[in-house]
């Protein structure tokens, strides 16, 4: 229902589309997706010459500059974020940014938020140019369904940081969908803490689990057939803070 409102927002308030790049790992990953509904991204199965692994040392300091998440209420866990809409068209892989919009979930995938408008600011525009945000963009696509032309592909930077002797939880609604067709995570860096480790589960069972540690690690997930979790972050003993840094990929087809 809610995907049926994007096609005139998507091209109204669209900017002048990057070209296409996929992201060069080692295993087929959009193959693993299709016929498994997942698929892990191991980020030492970059091409260490690529020009989307420079793209991902450029990214790591935009983490820096994200804004307190004011709507998350747990003690311990600070969450810093900014997020952005951009519509991904499948035929030429072009990625082109959205108008900004309030960011919504519903009730019943996000009991903390679901129904609640929140305001984020926007992603920093150095973002629509960058070779790895393009290259995950172009990976995915590949393993997206090519019966829709364009999907609307929501991006979250998110950070969770940790301070204090308390734990921090990425994820504090427990196992969950984020309610899109596709989702994937995808590790910028983390730095002075242990944990946050992934599960995956199909109906209940167990499918998956896997800790994303270094930079171009994560995963592509089919959002409809499989929840996902992650266990909380602490401190490296010797350390006085720390922090995971993720981009949050949420991915619908834009079907009028
Ligand atoms: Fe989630």
């Amino acid at each position: 229902m809610v995907r049926h409102q994007f096609l005139v927002l998507a091209f109204a308030g669209s900017n002048p589309a990057a070209p296409a790049i996929i992201m060069k790992y080692n295993i087929d990953v959009a193959a693993e997706v299709s016929a498994n509904g997942y698929g892990w991204l191991n980020g030492a199965g970059l091409d260490p010459t690529s020009e989307e692994l420079k793209g991902l040392e450029d990214l790591a300091p935009l983490w820096d500059d994200l804004v307190l998440d004011p709507y998350l209420k747990v003690e311990g866990t600070t969450r810093l974020r900014k997020y952005s809409r951009y519509d991904l068209d499948v035929a030429s892989g072009d990625v082109a940014r959205l108008s900004h919009e309030l960011f919504s979930q519903g009730e019943e995938h996000n009991p903390l938020f679901g129904g609640q408008e929140r305001k984020f600011e926007p992603c920093p525009p150095e973002l629509d140019e960058n070779p790895y945000f393009l290259g995950l963009a172009g990976l995915i696509r590949q393993a997206l369904p090519d019966i829709y032309g364009h999907w609307q592909m929501r991006t979250h930077m998110v950070r969770i940081q940790v301070t204090g002797g308390e734990s921090a939880q990425p994820v504090p609604e427990g196992p969950h969908r984020d309610g899109y067709d596709y989702i994937c995570i995808s590790m910028i860096g983390r730095t002075g803490v242990s944990g946050g480790e992934t599960t995956i589960y199909k109906k209940g069972e167990e499918a998956g689990t896997r800790t994303l540690i270094n930079p171009g690690d994560g995963l592509i997930l089919d959002d409809r057939r499989y929840t996902h979790d992650t266990t909380p972050l602490s401190l490296i003993e010797g350390n006085d803070s720390g922090s995971r840094d993720v981009f949050l990929f949420g991915f619908e087809p834009i079907t009028v």
